[in-house]
């Protein structure tokens, strides 16, 4: 199975795949990485592992849809059958989503449904939150509210700062998405009837 990975900043969960991909026995390979931001760090490794890379300027494009429909032409170029999204920061509209629905995956800082969209971290310190952590979800129009396939749980601790606090969890997202990601693959989660069926023992 061929997946796009769709990046806006940093790529280390875009890296984590990367090295989950290195398992002769992980049933996928990358056929592309796709940022918006042609200056993102994420595109740069994907260089530097000889992934190819395609830089696509949301700025570059008059509105939104038509962003999206450069976006979905490049996915189907790389002839996707999955469209990851990692650390991509744009929103993308309904007909996007729906023409990619139960084969996109995004992962997000923290226990969905709690704290969707940005400032996950200082939103949760603030909460007094003692548990923090990452959720991979189907995405679904709604922003951070598709069907949940995997999360872990974090530890907030004491005199953590929002910067402690992400790196803490960003250690988990990387073990978190290559496992959910190769739930998905090998199909013992999927969705269906916008809900998720899982293999038992998964649920
Ligand atoms: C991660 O925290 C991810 O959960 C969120 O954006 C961040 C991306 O980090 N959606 P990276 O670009 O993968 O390093």
């Amino acid at each position: 199975q061929r997946l796009v990975i769709l990046v806006s900043g940093r790529g280390s969960n875009l890296g984590a795949i990367a090295r989950a991909c290195r398992d002769e026995a992980w049933p996928a390979t990358i056929a592309a990485v796709i940022s918006n931001r042609p200056d993102a760090a994420g595109l740069a490794l994907a260089r530097e592992l000889g992934l190819p890379a395609v830089a696509l300027d949301h700025r570059a494009h008059p509105d939104r849809a038509a962003f999206d429909t450069a976006l979905a032409d490049a996915i189907d170029a790389a002839g996707a059958d999955w469209v990851v999204l990692a650390g991509f920061m744009r929103i993308l509209g309904e007909p996007f989503v729906q023409r990619y629905a139960g084969r996109m995956l995004n992962i997000h800082p923290s226990l969905l449904p709690a704290f969707p969209g940005l400032h996950t971290h200082r939103r949760a310190l603030d909460a007094g939150c003692t548990l923090a952590g990452a959720t991979v979800h189907f995405v679904t129009p709604t922003l951070d509210h598709g069907p949940i396939v995997a999360q872990v749980a974090v530890p907030v601790r004491p005199g953590d700062d929002e910067a402690s606090l992400a790196a803490r969890v960003l250690v988990a997202e990387h073990r978190l998405y290559p496992q959910a990601l190769r739930w998905c693959l090998e199909g013992r989660v999927r969705l269906r009837d916008g809900g998720i069926v899982a293999e038992p023992g998964l649920e």
